[in-house]
């Protein structure tokens, strides 16, 4: 399986020929048969260019659905069993998505709303503005064990939990690739933005994503900035084109982002390590918050009073609860004063 490649093709003809169980995450945002027709005017008179392309027009409903009951099969089956997919649609067509993934087995993690703080309006005010698009981040079953570097995405969010709502706006600016008269290239090229916040989510460095309707080449172009390895497939050779243009011209960034350094879980060390490594010693005490002194045995236990346990156990019975961290809880005296045991277990 040849990576970091566009293939020009049909995506039912092409996902046959990937193996199974060989991707760790799939972004797939399909034609969304949106059903429309005629020509759409700004309020000014200038023509709006929505997605009128052939690319998104099927037969009917049914036809839709058979279309998209072949893709989700291929994607199930060569997605890795702690792989994920995301899948994003509009009202037009995210609910027959999520109800053929159900009846499929994926197992729906999170809907996520992309609101789309710059949307058009809704030109003749004839409905509400339609500023939000769909996502549903699924694993392949229900029970199945995923990545999701919840750190990272809370890190990125200055430091509070995300949530399901992102607020990011529609591509516009340099990063919008343009044809020969300066008209947008695709209608529907997707934020790097969105897809960086995806990719993020639940990647490590190294693995691989898989389009299977590429575009411009978005998830390829973020894929490659974050050093994960992709594979696209796209039908139109004029967007394939584009895509690997804009691909070549991406130098990876490995940072602390990038690399889920956050996300990063320290090794397990048992406090007896720290007595038998010396950073600590039998007969030195350990403090409470509030100052009580408890021995440290030889064998690694603490002694307060006529009480001997782990620091785990006495941090648990003083402060009168069933379990506690006693990481967390027990002090040791330095020079700046007193400071959480927990600075040697980062040292060793
Ligand atoms: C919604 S757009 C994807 C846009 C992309 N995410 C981006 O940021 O540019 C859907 C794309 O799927 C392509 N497509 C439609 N049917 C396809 C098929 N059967 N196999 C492969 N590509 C297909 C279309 O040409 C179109 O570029």
């Amino acid at each position: 399986m040849k990576l970091d490649t566009i293939i020009c093709g049909d995506c039912l003809n092409e996902l046959k020929k990937i193996p199974e169980k060989s991707v760790d995450m799939i972004f797939a945002d399909p034609p969304y048969f949106m059903q429309t027709s005629g020509d759409l005017n700004r309020s000014d008179g200038t023509r709006f260019k929505g997605v009128q392309e052939t690319w998104d027009h099927f037969e009917d409903l049914h036809a839709y659905d058979n279309f998209c009951k072949s893709w989700l099969l291929e994607c199930r089956r060569l997605l890795k069993p702690k792989g994920s997919i995301w899948v994003i649609g509009s009202f037009q067509n995210i609910y027959r998505l999520g109800y053929l993934m159900q009846e499929m087995g994926f197992w729906i993690l999170n809907e996520v709303v992309w609101r789309k703080t710059n949307a058009p309006p809704n030109f003749m005010g004839t409905r509400l503005q339609s500023s939000h698009e769909t996502l549903l981040w699924c694993s392949p079953k229900k029970g199945s064990s995923y990545t999701f570097n919840y750190q990272t995405l809370k890190a990125l969010n200055g430091g509070k939990q995300e949530s399901s709502v992102w607020d990011i706006g529609i591509c516009i600016g340099p990063e919008r690739l343009k044809d020969k008269e300066g008209h947008k290239l695709h209608a529907t090229q997707k934020p790097e933005q969105l897809l960086q916040k995806i990719i993020l989510s639940c990647t490590k460095p190294g693995e691989i994503v898989l389009d299977p309707f590429m575009g411009t080449g978005t998830t390829g172009a973020v894929a490659k900035l974050l050093g994960r390895h992709f594979i696209g497939i796209e039908r139109e050779p004029k967007y394939v084109e584009a895509a690997r243009i804009r691909i070549s011209k991406i130098t990876p960034v490995l940072n602390e982002i990038s690399r889920l350094e956050k996300d990063k879980k320290p090794q397990k060390i048992l406090f007896k390590q720290l007595v038998k490594k010396g950073a600590l010693l039998a007969g030195d005490f350990l403090y409470t918050p509030n100052k009580k002194r408890a021995k440290i045995l030889p064998d690694g236990r603490l002694k307060a009073g006529r009480l001997t346990g782990s620091i785990h156990q006495l941090a648990a019975i003083l402060q009168n609860k069933t379990v506690a961290n006693g990481w967390d809880y027990w002090l040791i005296k330095t020079e700046k004063g007193f400071e959480s045991i927990d600075i040697l277990r980062k040292k060793v």
